[in-house]
């Protein structure tokens, strides 16, 4: 069960109740904070707004706060700092990083790209600011789909850094996408043996996964989607359980909105029962304060890789409104 009493910081001297403290630190500073699902419990529950990518950058998009509080990792603070320039974008832990990201690196990415000068580039939201600056297109979990299927058919495409992503959006547009081999360490880990026994243990239990996991994975899910979609799921669907083949994250929420349905973490290949992002998890309740109440670690990039990166986030923007 995840804790809802008040959590005391031990770093501070007296120490204080950290949901209060950021409420009053929101009000000061005209601060919003957004995270992402796979932020730990506390965090969610001292969000303004929860979401996945593309929620989370369609705020980020029409916030009219002074300072955006990051709860996530590196790319997604960077995405609002690239629609924000003005804002001071705060990310609780600058080591928040990302595998997928780190799986595509620029000056690779570059001569890739320069092979296949007549593809246009759509690029999965996880990526850093140098790889969404030498695309056409950013997409994310949720539209990926619906963002290829608005380029003219004759068209091809380079879609990076994700294969797993790129190989279900080939199988749902029947389109041909040039793939970069990239993938995220925390989906390509589950265990489909461990899967199968999960239904085997609760023959009634759904399996939905995100479409970051590997095919053999995908291929037992009753339903594939973004985090919000298969929140949207679990609260449209008659049945009771789910077997939850994501970030552990997202259970977090899905306890909260159906406190009567029953959601199992799908396992790993390792011993441990659930999976967490490790880059995620860096970010705690205390250094979100810490964040705020210092106003660092702020979020900067230059100039001109910010406009190159705006332009490909705006044109998702537009297509998946
Ligand atoms: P979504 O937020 O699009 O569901 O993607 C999940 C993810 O891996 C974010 O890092
Ligand atoms: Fe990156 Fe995977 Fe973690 Fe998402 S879950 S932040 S894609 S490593």
């Amino acid at each position: 069960m995840f804790t809802t009493a008040p959590i005391k910081s031990r770093s501070t001297e007296p120490p204080i109740d950290l949901f209060e403290a950021v409420e009053s630190l929101k009000k000061e500073l005209n601060a919003i904070v957004l995270a992402h699902y796979y932020q730990e419990p506390d965090i969610q529950d001292v969000a303004d707004y929860i979401g996945d990518s593309l929620g989370l950058s369609q705020k980020a998009a029409s916030t009219d706060a002074d300072v955006i509080v990051f709860a996530g990792v590196h790319f997604m603070a960077e995405t609002a700092k690239i629609l924000n320039p003005q804002k001071l974008v705060l990310l609780p832990d600058l080591n928040a990083g990302c595998s997928l990201a780190d799986s595509c690196p620029p000056e690779a990415f570059a001569q890739f790209k320069a092979a296949h000068p007549d593809h246009v580039v759509v690029s999965y939201i996880n990526c850093t600011a140098a790889i969404k600056a030498m695309s056409d297109i950013i997409c994310t979990s949720s539209n990926a789909v619906k963002i290829v299927e608005q380029i003219p058919k004759d068209q091809p495409i380079i879609f990076a850094p994700d294969q797993n992503l790129g190989r279900y959006v080939m199988a749902q547009t029947g389109r041909e996408l040039l793939l970069w081999q990239g993938s995220c360490i925390v989906h390509e880990t589950f265990s489909e043996k461990k899967i199968v026994q999960l239904q085997m243990e609760y023959p009634d239990a759904e399996v939905i996964a995100h479409p970051e996991c590997e095919q053999p994975v995908l291929n037992k899910a009753h339903f594939i989607g973004s985090t919000t979609a298969l929140l949207k799921y679990v609260q449209h669907s008659e049945r009771e359980q789910f077997i939850v083949v994501t970030e552990s994250g997202i259970i977090h929420q899905m306890e909260k909105q159906e406190p009567n349905k029953l959601f199992i973490p799908a396992p790993p290949l390792n011993n441990c029962s659930c999976n967490e992002c490790p880059h995620m998890r860096l970010n705690t309740l205390e250094k979100l304060y810490l964040a705020m109440k210092n106003q660092q670690p702020q979020i900067t990039l230059p100039e001109d890789i910010r406009s190159a990166a705006l332009r490909p986030i705006q044109r998702m923007l537009e297509m998946s409104a």
